[in-house]
């Protein structure tokens, strides 16, 4: 069988990139390769330049050779065919830019004009500010005051998060990407929201009879969603210990997930619609309130020193620009509830950590069980069925159901069985960033987050962190290795659920039925 991975085929109108932070991490690891496989996918057409910016001085010689290397490290397509390079290449210039100076700005605008001619471009603008958020406010400002945003064609701004720090903060923030974009014009990008299997979510609930019927409080026991890292901070100690897991994972791509996994059936397929719904669930997410509460729903941990392999690793308190006495968690769990009829009494289990043992994305969906009086559950301990997401970094999903043991008496045997998609495909293809730049330059804003999704958001994360910030002492300590403090275990415990394994690790008595070669 074979598959179409391109992603959808309808071209972008031309128009001029913008890369603030062209000499980044973000842009090496992610951008260029994904401008890179648009285009040999002829998903760029010719009408485009990019424009890459940054303080530092560069020529185009330069950047196109950065480019170059950026693409041969970290892209799906090598760069090997030298006349597709030539002609890809020739679209790209580098322009030195302190961003605190509208002078630049102005001759980026002369730039721009030429372009276009050059190009053939409409003088449709595409801002990607792949910089610190305290830095979105005075761009924008520069850019309407360069006269940037005058052209004739349309102007799109894309933003990677953290989008603010709490509520206010973001508030702020968005008022002044107000006072010169329109929201329709702002694309804030979650990257968990261009993964395959994250859009899948819908497919696998909206076009399957098996799952929808029985996807509410009637049938669903609980649902969980571990997002784990085996890596620490590595060299972003100074961000992360004022943001923590909470608000690095739990603010956006957790809740995103869960939005995905709760939401009602949208009336279209239309990005608002779609995220009219999303919105709904985190307006029916339970805020927790008091302390007690959130003692009782949250549990907060930071790595100390542990052991992988034979490898030590350092806690995250002696870890480079972190405070030797921080209390930053690196791990949080919560049970949360998202109070409508559908859901009223499911709990939504969540967690994520870093420096855990595998690195995993999934979400496992644990049906009720059959009532345990009749039939085969007189005589066994029937498991309950799941179904299991796999977004990260394995993709697919496997459903776990009771059979027959093949030649037993009514011997009753567990199986699970698995359409691993990464394996049939290659891991997501096409890569997130690839879709999301190409939705964001279709106009197409299903996959980025709206306003009002990360206010509603940044409430709920707000509340737990208030609490936390009040008692300071509800820290606990997990060695880096480990699957985090044990009190995230009787979080389920109360109601008579476990953490499911991840990543494939099922208990031993279950036969696997899978296209993964396992
Ligand atoms: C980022 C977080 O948003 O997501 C990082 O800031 C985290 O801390 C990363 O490591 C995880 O993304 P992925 O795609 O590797 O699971």
């Amino acid at each position: 069988m074979t598959y179409n991975t391109t992603v959808d085929s309808i071209s972008p109108e031309g128009a001029v990139y913008y890369l603030f932070g062209a000499t980044g991490d973000l842009a090496r690891r992610k951008l260029f390769p994904a401008l890179f496989s648009l285009y040999k996918e002829g998903k760029l057409s010719e009408n485009f330049a990019v424009v890459g910016l940054a303080r530092r001085p560069r020529t185009n010689e330069q950047f196109r050779s950065d480019l170059y290397d950026s693409i041969n490290e970290f892209c799906r397509y090598k760069a090997d065919d030298a006349e597709l390079w030539n002609r890809f290449s020739e679209h790209f210039v580098y322009m030195s830019l302190d961003i605190n100076n509208v002078d630049g700005f102005r001759e980026l605008n002369v730039l721009s004009t030429e372009l276009d001619h050059k190009f053939g471009i409409p003088g449709n603008r595409l801002f990607y500010l792949a910089l610190a958020p305290s830095l979105f406010g005075p761009v924008s400002f520069n850019l309407r005051d360069g006269g940037l945003l005058e052209s004739t064609g349309w102007n799109r701004l894309v933003i990677e998060k953290p989008f603010g720090y709490d509520l206010p903060s973001a508030q702020k923030l968005n008022e002044q990407l107000n006072q010169v974009f329109k929201e329709e014009e702002i694309f804030r990008i979650d990257h968990y929201l261009g993964k395959e299997m994250v859009q899948n979510i819908q497919v696998i609930r909206f076009a399957n009879a098996f799952f929808e019927p029985l996807w509410n409080n009637n049938h669903i026991a609980n649902v969980q969603i571990t997002l784990s890292e085996t890596v620490g901070v590595e060299e972003r100690g100074g961000y992360y210990d004022k943001s923590g897991a909470l608000r690095d994972m739990g603010q956006n791509h957790m809740l995103q997930m869960l939005t995905m996994i709760a939401m009602e059936p949208p009336s279209r397929l239309h990005g608002e619609d779609i995220r009219d719904e999303k919105v709904k669930v985190l307006r029916s997410l339970r805020g927790y309130t008091s302390g007690d509460d959130v003692r009782k729903h949250v549990v907060r941990g930071q790595y100390s020193e542990g052991q992988v392999g034979s490898k030590e690793l350092p806690g995250y308190r002696q870890e480079d620009s972190v405070d030797p006495e921080s209390s930053t968690e690196t791990y949080f769990a919560a049970k949360v509830f998202v109070d409508n009829f559908r859901w009223a009494g499911v709990p939504f289990y969540i967690r994520t950590g870093k420096r855990m043992p595998v690195k995993t994305t999934e979400v496992v969906v644990e049906f009720k069980s059959m009532p345990q009086n009749v039939l085969f559950a007189q005589k066994h301990d029937l498991a309950p069925n799941l179904l299991v997401i796999r977004v990260n970094p394995m993709e697919g999903i496997y459903i776990k159901i009771n059979a027959k043991k093949p030649g037993s008496d009514n011997a009753v045997q567990p199986v699970s069985m698995e359409f691993c998609q990464s394996c049939q495909i290659g891991i997501n293809t096409p890569e997130a960033y690839e879709r999301l730049i190409h939705d964001a330059a279709r106009g197409d804003s299903t996959y980025f987050t709206r306003w009002d999704e990360v206010s509603h958001a940044w409430e709920f994360v707000d509340r737990i962190a208030q609490a936390w910030r009040e008692e300071k002492s509800d820290l606990a300590f997990y060695p880096a290795g480990s699957w985090g403090p044990e009190a995230a275990g009787r979080l389920l415990d109360e109601e008579g659920f476990h953490w499911w394994p991840v990543n494939g690790q099922e208990e031993d008595n279950v036969i696997w039925i899978t296209n993964s070669g396992k």
